[in-house]
């Protein structure tokens, strides 16, 4: 099986990107991580919006400045992951620092679990020296990922918008 790379999303990756967005609305899956995905249909224009996301001149009213990066499985789009430079108002009362998705075909390989082991020096990088990390109580793959890079429990939150329970831990880098 070939090996794990992240990289940054560019315009060779845009077919990939429409087979992964299609792969997850199919499956009626989140698309955690992915950015705007779940709402912009054309690739061109995800990317565009986040490279727009990624420097402060280009920045979104009301966004914080974020990093996506892609999984990739040799020419496959496994899974994404976002890194989120600051925590805003919503994203410290709940979705913490990281967001990651991987699409159904790819997933219980391990993805999941490479992809936030190889964010954090990432996230070091960007000069984070803890991230916190989010999953719904529901989620028991999400829950061992985080535990699997040394999450620290810190709290349960309702989130009232999804009507959800998040769990929030820490990751200390
Ligand atoms: C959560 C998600 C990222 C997991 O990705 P993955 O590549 O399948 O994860 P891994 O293969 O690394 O599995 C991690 C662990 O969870 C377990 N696991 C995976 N899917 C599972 C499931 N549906 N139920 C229970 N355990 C599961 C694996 O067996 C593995 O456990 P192990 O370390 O004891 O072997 C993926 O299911 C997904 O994209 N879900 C939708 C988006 C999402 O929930 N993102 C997380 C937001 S916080």
């Amino acid at each position: 099986m070939d090996t794990l790379r992240l990289v940054r999303p560019g315009m060779e990756h845009l077919s990939q990107i429409a087979d992964f967005r299609r792969e997850l609305l199919d499956a009626g899956s989140s698309m955690d991580g992915c950015g705007p995905l779940i709402r912009i249909e054309d690739p061109m224009e995800w990317l565009l919006d986040t490279q727009a996301r990624s420097r402060l001149e280009t920045l979104p009213e009301g966004r914080v400045l974020s990093t996506q990066l892609l999984c990739m499985r040799g020419d496959t789009l496994a899974g994404m992951i976002q890194v989120r430079h600051i925590l805003n108002e919503y994203l410290e009362k709940y979705a913490g620092h990281i967001g990651y998705a991987v699409r159904p075909s790819e997933r219980r390989k391990g993805c999941g679990t490479w992809m936030l082991g190889a964010v954090l020096p990432v996230c070091r990088d960007i000069g984070l020296d803890k991230i916190m990390v989010a999953c719904l109580d529901t989620n028991p793959a999400s829950r061992k990922i985080i535990l699997s890079w040394g999450g620290v429990y810190d709290r349960t939150v309702h989130e009232p918008e999804e009507d959800v329970n998040l769990e929030q831990y820490w990751i200390k880098l």
